[in-house]
C-alpha cells in the first residue's frame, strides 16, 4: 500500500484572525491549487477563525481541521462545538483526543471514541491522538498504554479514508525531546500491528508522529517505515517552517 504523506498543523491557542489568515494564505500561495504529490496539508486553527480560514484557502490544495469537537450533534453544551458545525464552516477534519484534552479536560478514551464516532457521522476525518507520559515509559507501560488507547478509542466504521492516527507521546510535546527513531519505529510497527483488529483496511491507515517535530528532524521521522506524516504544533506556527517539514517528505 502506498500511503500519501499526511503534514498537519494543531495551531493550538494560537492565532487571531488576521495572522492566522496571513498564515495559511502563505501556505496556500506554496502549495496552490493542486496537492503536492507526496503529502496532503492540513491546518487545525482555533474553533473561532475555522470558517475565517477555510475562506482563505478555499480552492487551494490546504485542508482545515478542528482540534476538538463534541460528541453528540446539537444540545444543551455550553461552550462546546459539535463535529457538524465544523463541517459547516468548512472543516474536513478533527483532532480528537489530543493529550492536551486527555489530561487538561480529563477526557477518556471512551470518550474520544465517541467524539470520533460523531466526527465520521458528520463526514470528517478523525485525527485520533494517542501516546504515553514520561512515567509510563520510564515504568516501561509505553506500548501496553498507547495500545489501550487504541483499543479505546478507534470507533466502528473506522477506515482508512476516514481515520488516521498520531502518536505523541506526552513529554515530547514543546519539549525539544523526542524518542530515538528506533522508538518511534517500534511504536508505529505496534500501532499498524494492532490495528488490524480495529480496521478492516490497517495497512492503508495513516499513522502520523507528532512532539517536537521541526525541519531539523522531519526528514529522519518521515523516513520511517510507518511513519506517514507529522502532527506539528509549535513549528506549524511559522509558514517556513511548516513548510520545510512538508519538504522532507
Ligand atoms: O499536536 C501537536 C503536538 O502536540 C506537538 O506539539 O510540535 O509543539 O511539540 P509540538
Amino acid at each position: 500500500t502506498v500511503r500519501r504523506y499526511l503534514i498537519a498543523g494543531n495551531w493550538k491557542m494560537h492565532c487571531r484572525r488576521s495572522d492566522g489568515a496571513a498564515l495559511a494564505a502563505d501556505l496556500a500561495a506554496r502549495v496552490g491549487p493542486v496537492a503536492d504529490r507526496r503529502f496532503d496539508l492540513l491546518v487545525c486553527p482555533p474553533a473561532t477563525i475555522i470558517g475565517a480560514i477555510a475562506q482563505t484557502v478555499a480552492g487551494q490544495a490546504v485542508a482545515v481541521g478542528g482540534q476538538d469537537c463534541h460528541a453528540q450533534a446539537q444540545g444543551a453544551h455550553t461552550g462546546d462545538i459539535a463535529a457538524e458545525m465544523l463541517a459547516d464552516v468548512g472543516a474536513g477534519w478533527v483532532i480528537v483526543g489530543h493529550s492536551e484534552r486527555r489530561t487538561n479536560h480529563a477526557e477518556t478514551s471512551a470518550l474520544i471514541k465517541a467524539k470520533a464516532a460523531a466526527a465520521l457521522r458528520a463526514g470528517l476525518t478523525a485525527i485520533i491522538c494517542v501516546g504515553e507520559t514520561e512515567a509510563e515509559r520510564d515504568a516501561g507501560h509505553a506500548e501496553a498504554v498507547v495500545a489501550a488507547q487504541l483499543a479505546g478509542s478507534i470507533p466502528e466504521g473506522a477506515t482508512a479514508a476516514n481515520t488516521v492516527v498520531a502518536y505523541e507521546p506526552v513529554w515530547a510535546i514543546g519539549t525539544g525531546r523526542t524518542p530515538t527513531l528506533a522508538d518511534i519505529a517500534a511504536m508505529h510497527g505496534m500501532i499498524r500491528a494492532r490495528l488490524s483488529g480495529l480496521v478492516a483496511d490497517p495497512d492503508a491507515v495513516r499513522i502520523l508522529y507528532g512532539g517536537s517535530v521541526k525541519p531539523s528532524n522531519a526528514a529522519e521521522i518521515l523516513g520511517l517505515l510507518d511513519v506517514d506524516g507529522a502532527l506539528v504544533g509549535g513549528a506549524s506556527l511559522k509558514a517556513d517552517d511548516f513548510w520545510a517539514i512538508a519538504q522532507a517528505c
